[in-house]
């Protein structure tokens, strides 16, 4: 690294917040010659997907929406597993919570760890990326942004590009036979927003993953007449109760009535595709531009982050997620001590190699335990190569697979489940009454229950 080092990092969600931190953290330890950061992001305010949109389609400057949440979100896994290890959630909090909290109390523990005025100095809101290119002569990126405060293009070069502009936002929409003259409404899970538009209704949701498994129990929950889950891989597989039910993959629509693999049918109202996202970089050239699924370990990024084909250039958060935030502030750190010097990429051979190991690792995973596993030590491995705080990692992984077996056991009240802290051992308190009664999401409403606490 030089004085004049220049790092820009693409998207301010929380991975790109990680990268912001981890700099913060280097300045507040009296480190000098930090680096020169600028953060571009897209919308208005930090936070990514956890910026909660109620707009689907273009937001107000004509670019794609970024966010898939959705109104009455609440966290799909225990919040002990993505505890940070420097900010409990005893400390935001000042009192036990229970599990599972709804997306706006997630949203107000991630923030509240942030120095938002510190952080702010970095980034640039509503500055889309348009185009990165890298120039082999003057090693540098030059990166092309629409400022759409001043409405003009800016350019500027840098050392280093983060990539961290998440990979859940651009929807993979299957085509069947038929959609075209279905008469009801037929939208991705990225457009769904309000369960409260589809009481009353017979849905078809296509997918056998989260989406699907919590869009079905959302919609249930808000009053759908009936959720049909179709799967193409092996089935959910959960004792759902009367109302919900799985079948196998949509083959055609004729009108309103699906038909599916096993000769059954039925008629719906709605039908929505949680068929996943793309991995989508509209702003990266083919040499630059990481190209893979959702899956543990994307091939070409050494210890995950590092792009193979040009090491400066790093891609955060690209692993389906287990593991999130404190696996991306793990990530960060590595970034981080590799820009200032204090970790060395090895050469091509070395970096091959090291994946090499881990992608045929990947390939032997078979159950959900063992991708757990796998992932935590991926976690653990970044942790060992810098000075991040450790953590429980290997106990957050075993609260992962508690959580399989809690919903295995009851997958609509998975969500009444408390865990010990790993970080505190603070127990979590219990919600007053089953998940399934509470309908009020807020950050006001969540609060003013009245947790039990444990004894
Ligand atoms: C429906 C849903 C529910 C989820 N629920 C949970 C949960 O309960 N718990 C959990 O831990 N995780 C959850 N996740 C996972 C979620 O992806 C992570 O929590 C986290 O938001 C990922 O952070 P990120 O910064 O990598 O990406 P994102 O949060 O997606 O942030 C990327 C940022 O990049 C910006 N950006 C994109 N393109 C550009 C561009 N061209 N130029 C400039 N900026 C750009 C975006 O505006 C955004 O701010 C959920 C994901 C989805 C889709
Ligand atoms: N409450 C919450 O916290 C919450 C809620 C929703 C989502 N999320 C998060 O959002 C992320 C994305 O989850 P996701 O479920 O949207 O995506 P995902 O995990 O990538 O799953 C996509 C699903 O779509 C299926 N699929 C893809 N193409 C298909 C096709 N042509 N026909 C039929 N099925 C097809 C896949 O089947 P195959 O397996 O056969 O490929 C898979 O079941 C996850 O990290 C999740 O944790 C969180």
């Amino acid at each position: 690294m030089t004085a004049n080092t220049r790092i820009a990092i693409l998207g301010a969600g929380p991975s790109g917040l990680a990268q912001l931190r981890a700099f913060e953290a280097a300045r507040l330890a009296g480190v000098k010659d930090l680096p020169e950061i600028v953060c571009y992001e897209k919308q208005n305010d930090i936070a990514g997907m956890w910026n909660y949109t109620w707009r689907t389609g273009l937001d107000r400057n004509g670019e794609p929406v970024h966010g898939s949440m959705y109104r009455y979100l609440w966290s799909n896994g225990p919040k002990e597993c993505l505890e940070f290890a420097d900010y409990s959630f005893d400390k935001h909090f000042g009192r036990p919570i229970p599990s599972y909290p709804p997306r706006e109390v997630l949203k107000d523990y991630i923030m509240g760890r942030l120095d938002k005025r510190a952080i702010f100095n970095y980034v640039r809101f509503e500055c889309p990326v348009r185009w990165v290119t890298f120039d082999e002569e003057t090693d540098k990126f030059t990166v092309t942004v629409m400022n759409h405060k001043t409405g003009e293009q800016e350019c500027e070069q840098f050392d280093y590009v983060v990539v961290a502009t998440g990979h859940f936002s651009t929807p993979n929409m299957p085509y069947f036979e038929g959609l075209e003259h279905f008469p009801g409404r037929v939208l991705h899970a990225h457009d769904f927003r309000d369960a409260l538009e589809f009481e009353g209704q017979e849905l078809l949701l296509v997918g056998g993953s989260y989406s699907a498994e919590d869009i079905g129990t959302q919609c249930y929950k808000y009053g759908a007449k009936s959720v049909t889950l179709s799967h193409r891989g092996d089935p959910l597989g959960y004792d759902w109760p009367e109302g919900i039910e799985e079948r196998p993959l949509l083959i055609r629509l004729d009108g309103d009535v699906a038909h599916f693999e096993d000769g059954s049918s039925k008629r719906f109202d709605a039908v929505i595709m949680c068929t996943g996202y793309l991995f989508h970089f509209p702003f990266l050239p083919d040499d630059l531009r990481l190209q893979t699924h959702n899956c543990l370990y994307p091939d070409n990024l050494y210890k995950g982050v590092f792009f193979h084909p040009n090491p400066k250039l790093i891609y955060l958060g690209m692993q389906d997620q287990y593991f999130t935030f404190n696996m991306f502030d793990a990530q960060a750190w590595l970034v981080r001590d590799a820009i200032m010097g204090k970790f060395v990429v090895p050469d091509a051979d070395a970096r091959r190699e090291d994946m090499e190991k881990w992608l045929a690792e990947h390939e032997t995973l078979e159950t959900p335990q063992e991708s757990i596993d796998f992932q935590a030590k991926y976690i653990r491995d970044l942790v060992s190569l810098t000075d991040y705080p450790d953590f429980p990692i290997e106990k957050q992984a075993e609260l992962f697979k508690s959580w399989l077996k809690d919903k295995e056991e009851d997958i609509m009240g998975f969500r009444n489940k408390s865990y010990a802290s790993t970080i505190t051992g603070t127990m979590a308190a219990k919600l007053p009454r089953p998940w399934m009664d509470i309908k009020d999401d807020s950050l006001e409403g969540f609060m003013a229950l009245n947790f039990i606490e444990a004894e």
